[in-house]
């Protein structure tokens, strides 16, 4: 364990910088001088720059306009261009990759399938035909809701290509929540399957889906893949085998052309309110940041095998899953289920089994990896490395040693790359072949990425003072609106400085130009890289029969980077025990999802409030943190930052 003292030297003077190596500079995609050039011609001619990247994508028709803001803070990217996500991902390469490996996959109980180009593009095809043959067409919204398998792919780039909106709902999400994102977005059809293999157990998806279904009167039809070949309940009339509607289709389903402002899809994420929020990201734009960041950032080279870990179910799975690598025409390893299913080496075992070159992962289970011992990836060999990834939160300078010695050996660079759901693609983070790296720093932004560090004015910080993550301009893969919301985008991330977007994140920034992102000064918790909202874990703690009021903060904790503290006041004559502790974390699961599961519930006679009425939520953080802080994973440093930061929430 290390002292708090440790910590605070550690992240004050945190000098040590790891330049690439001369023989990546000589491969790299963007070598320093090149992001040079980019960065300042970016600057100098934001459009002419973006035009010109956008040329990497295949258009029906190209663009009159590159942006139209006259409608901020709405943005418009390559106004007029034609456009569809799924040609650029499939149809563009059968002529020169057909044969090359698309995805390829591991279930978790050791199955494995490879589906090449062509093999994906006829999928997607039938499937997409299958859908449009149940009245599936342009604009209506489709809830995904599916485990890790290439179907997810299928079905997400079988949506692109006629026009549908996907929404795709993490599989850890509870049934409600499933539920509440059906009727946000008043979706016509649901793609599930019977279940997907989680540590070594079914989880039972389509069973969820029955109950969401029940309280999602828009949704018409139902599309279930058997996964696992488990009994489900097949709803006459409404559900549908995938099997069966692939059955007899046709394999010719032409791309239709689509503006390149046409809705790809929504995802919905936590805000600072209880509802979520439906992010809504559109073709052209969203294509080109997706795709152009994954060849800046992770260096691809046409025989690399990349391996991203993260769910399909989150923007990460969208944008480095689905459409920048296979934009691309990149091979992709997809896995089904657990880190640690049969063993804490599965991961290890992947990349051998495949050869993996690129690798992207999560501080958190870079941080569970360390926990489960060094003989793990020791044990298989993982030569094969060039470019490890990091993404979800900060990543503390202790994991990032860690993953640069023990699975690089020290040989491969790290990018940690930040960004949001909302920015739709990398924003920060180093081009491998260019930026030396700083251990817990994302380093600078991508070249036509306008961040900065300012203060509540809107001045930039001097360096090393704690501010305000922004961005000045707009860039092509960023949101466009709350689904249904207008007002509430405009609130939440125009309003705070005009004309500015603002992240809410806490960040420095160093005398060399280097971003340190610290965390959130919204009421957004970060658990296990998973964004949770305080409110929504309230409100479905005040839905309980014997709670009256209920706060939730968020505590330092060393492998989760966030853990949930729930302070609750229960209602008159409910005894405090531990089994209602037991049973509201139960609820909270079964409100939410697994991913909320709250760490501790602590019953008070009141909270603290201020005589407004507010609740004092920096007290309860003290208090949440005071039990329990080694500050490892979170510096003290930073605590206190975010603390200032965040003052004016009492
Ligand atoms: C929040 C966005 C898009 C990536 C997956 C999460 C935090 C993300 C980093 C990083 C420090 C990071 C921020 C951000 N975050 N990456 N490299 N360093 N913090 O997407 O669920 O929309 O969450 O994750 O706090 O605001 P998300």
């Amino acid at each position: 364990m290390s002292s708090p003292e440790k910590n605070i030297t550690s992240v004050l003077k945190e000098t040590r910088q790891f330049p690439p190596s001369a023989e990546f500079v000589a491969q790299a995609n963007v070598p320093g001088a090149e992001r040079e050039r980019l960065v300042e011609w970016a600057k100098a001619d934001p459009d002419g720059f973006w035009a010109e990247q956008a040329k990497s994508l295949h258009w029906f028709k190209p663009w009159d306009t590159v942006l139209d803001w006259s409608n901020a803070p709405h943005a418009k990217w390559f106004v007029g261009g034609r456009i569809n996500a799924s040609d650029n991902c499939l149809d563009r390469h059968l002529a020169t990759r057909g044969n090359k490996a698309a995805i390829v996959w591991e279930g978790e109980p050791g199955d494995s399938r490879t589906l090449t180009y062509q093999q994906l593009h006829r999928e997607v095809c039938k499937f997409a035909n299958a859908l449009k043959a149940l009245g599936v067409g342009e604009g209506d919204r489709v809830t995904i809701y599916m485990p890790m398998i290439p179907e997810a792919a299928v079905a997400m780039l079988a949506c692109a290509r006629i026009g549908a909106l996907h929404s795709v709902v993490f599989g850890g999400f509870s049934s409600e929540a499933v539920a509440d994102r059906n009727n946000d977005a008043k979706s016509k059809l649901v793609i599930t399957a019977d279940g997907g293999w989680r540590r070594g157990k079914v989880v039972p998806l389509k069973a969820n889906v029955d109950v969401a279904l029940d309280k999602s009167p828009t949704v018409e039809k139902c599309i279930v893949f058997n996964r696992c070949n488990t009994a489900v309940e097949m709803k006459p009339g409404r559900d549908v085998w995938w099997h069966d509607v692939m059955a007899d289709e046709s394999a010719d389903c032409p791309a239709e052309p689509f503006d390149s402002e046409h809705p790809l899809f929504i995802l919905y994420t936590s805000g600072s309110t209880g509802k979520p929020k439906g992010v809504l990201h559109t073709t052209g734009g969203y294509l080109l940041g997706a795709s152009l960041t994954h060849k800046w950032v992770f260096d691809i080279k046409e025989d690399d095998v990349y391996w991203c870990t993260a769910d399909v179910g989150w923007i990460t799975g969208h944008s480095y899953i689905v459409y920048g690598p296979l934009c691309n025409g990149s091979t992709v390893v997809m896995y089904e289920g657990a880190p640690n299913q049969p063993r804490e080496d599965r991961f290890w075992e992947i990349i051998a089994k495949y050869r993996v070159t690129i690798f992207y992962t999560a501080p958190t289970a870079i941080r569970a990896f360390i926990k489960w011992g060094d003989h793990h990836p020791q044990a298989h060999d993982l030569s094969s490395l060039r470019v490890l990834g990091s993404v979800g939160e900060p990543i503390n300078p202790q994991a990032w040693m860690w993953y640069h010695t023990v699975i690089g050996s020290g040989r491969c660079p790290i990018v940690d790359t930040w960004w949001q759901t909302e920015t739709g693609a990398i924003m920060i983070a180093p081009l491998p072949g260019a930026v030396a790296t700083k251990p817990g720093s994302a380093t600078k932004p991508l070249p036509g990425i306008q961040a900065e560090v300012v203060d509540k004015q809107g001045h930039p910080v001097p360096a090393n003072a704690g501010g305000f993550l922004v961005v000045k301009r707009p860039w092509p893969s960023m949101m466009r609106t709350i689904y249904g919301d207008d007002e509430r985008y405009k609130a939440t991330y125009w309003s705070h400085y005009p004309g500015v977007y603002f992240t809410a994140d806490g960040a420095r920034i160093d005398e060399d130009g280097y971003i340190w992102v610290m965390g959130r000064v919204d009421d957004v918790l970060n658990v296990s890289g998973h964004r949770l909202s305080t409110m929504e874990v309230e409100s479905a703690l005040v839905h309980h029969p014997k709670v009256a009021e209920a706060a939730v903060v968020g505590r330092p904790d060393d492998l989760k980077g966030e853990g949930i503290v729930c302070f609750v006041t229960l209602k008159q004559g409910v005894s405090p025990t531990d089994e209602l502790k037991a049973e509201l974390k139960a609820h909270v699961v079964h409100d939410i999802g697994a991913l909320a599961r709250p760490d501790d519930v602590r019953f008070t006679e009141a909270l603290p409030k201020t005589r407004s009425g507010k609740i004092m939520r920096r007290f309860l953080r003290d208090i949440a943190a005071g039990r329990q802080s080694t500050g490892d994973a979170t510096t003290l440093e930073d605590l206190n930052v975010l603390a200032k930061l965040r003052e004016d929430d009492e």
